[in-house]
Formats: structure tokens, C-alpha cells, sequence
């Protein structure tokens, strides 16, 4: 794990907690995909507006993120506790209809993100679907924040999400849109089933 990054969001929970308070759009289309009233697993909550959404839309969630500031916060704004976890300490068996990771997973080195990826499978049910947001670009490296990024091009990241687990399905989509740095982020998502 890069410090850099998490000392960020730690350093910077509130203001980061604060930027923001419309759930990711594309959260409902995942929902959709998952069994109705199920147990989601989210990695990387931040400031807990998708997990509120989540849990407003009838689902069980686990929220959980690297940082316990941001966890502290989450917490406060869900009701419910928020676990504070690395994604590497991912150790569920089973248990997930769904695991949803807005922007996060964009932090994992990208040589620990396979090893994430089956940690993910593993954490799943049959035929859960995980759905998962990366930026692009062509090799990792720290942004102007000091936030470490993975970066893949998207041949390179469903190649790797197919290499990680043996999905029965496996989609990525590609759009532009904003982020927390305000510079226009082309982003990549994947959203797989088991
Ligand atoms: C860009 S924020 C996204 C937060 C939220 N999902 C959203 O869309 O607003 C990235 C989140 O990932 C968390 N994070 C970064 N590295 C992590 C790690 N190795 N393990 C767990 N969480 C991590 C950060 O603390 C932060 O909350």
C-alpha cells in the first residue's frame, strides 16, 4: 500500500467527506444486477453517500475503508457501523451478492490488484456481480494530491480482472467525467459476475 495515499484521505476526511452528496449514478444499474434485499459489500465507502443509497434501496451492506477517519464519518451518516480495512484484508467467503468499489480499487498497487480481484471472487456468491471504477491511463503513478493510481488502459484492465478470477461474465465500460481534483478523469469500469 502507498502511505502517501491513504495519509490523503486521512488528513483530509472531512473536506473529502464534504465534496459532494449526489450517489454515483451508475450505482442503480449495478443494484439492479444484484439479488434484491442482498448482502453488498462495499469497499473504499469514503464519505458513505453511495453506502446510504445502497441501504435506502433495501440491500444489507458492509461499508468498509483504508481509512478510519473517513470510516468515522460514514458511520455517522449511515447509522450503522463502517469497518476500517485495507482491501488486501479482504478474507470473506461466500457471503457477497454484490461488492461495489467507486474509485477505489483505482488505489490498489497494481501489482497487489490481482490478488484483490480473487480476494473479491472468493468474497462472492454465485452469480454475484461486483462492479468496480478505475481512471485511465497508461501506467501508474502519484497525481498532483500525492494520490497513488493504478492507471490502466482498458485492454490492460479487463485483462487483468479475467487473468484474476474466472467470471461467467465480465463487462467495462469507458466515459468522461469529474473527480475529487476537479480535472476532467476519463474513467473505466468493470462490472463482473460469478
Ligand atoms: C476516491 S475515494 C472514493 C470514495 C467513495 N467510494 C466515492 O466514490 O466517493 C477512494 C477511497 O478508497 C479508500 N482507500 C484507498 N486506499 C485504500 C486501501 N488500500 N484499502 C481500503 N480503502 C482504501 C480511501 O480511504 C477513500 O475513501
Amino acid at each position: 500500500m502507498n502511505d502517501t495515499t491513504l495519509n490523503f484521505y486521512r488528513a483530509n476526511s472531512e473536506e473529502y467527506a464534504a465534496d459532494g452528496s449526489a450517489p454515483n449514478p451508475r450505482l442503480f444499474t449495478f443494484l439492479s444486477q444484484c439479488k434484491p434485499n442482498g448482502r453488498v459489500l462495499e469497499l473504499g465507502t469514503g464519505g458513505g453517500v453511495d453506502a446510504a443509497a445502497i441501504i435506502e434501496n433495501g440491500f444489507k451492506l458492509d461499508a468498509t475503508d483504508g481509512s478510519s477517519e473517513l470510516a468515522a464519518i460514514a458511520s455517522l451518516r449511515i447509522r450503522q457501523p463502517v469497518k476500517t480495512m485495507l482491501f488486501s484484508e479482504l478474507d470473506a467467503n461466500g457471503v457477497y451478492d454484490g461488492v461495489y468499489a467507486c474509485a477505489s480499487l483505482t488505489h490498489a498497487p497494481r501489482h497487489e490488484l490481482g490478488q484483490v480481484i480473487s480476494r473479491i471472487y472468493r468474497a462472492m456468491t454465485e452469480n454475484a456481480v461486483v462492479w468496480a471504477s478505475f481512471k485511465a491511463g497508461d501506467e501508474e503513478g502519484l497525481d498532483a494530491l500525492g494520490r497513488y493510481y493504478n492507471y490502466f488502459e482498458q485492454s490492460q484492465l479487463i485483462s487483468l480482472w479475467q487473468a484474476s478470477a474466472p467470471w461467467k461474465k465480465i463487462e467495462i465500460e469507458a466515459w468522461t467525467g469529474g473527480a475529487y481534483d476537479r480535472k476532467p478523469t476519463e474513467w473505466l469500469a468493470i462490472t463482473a459476475m460469478k
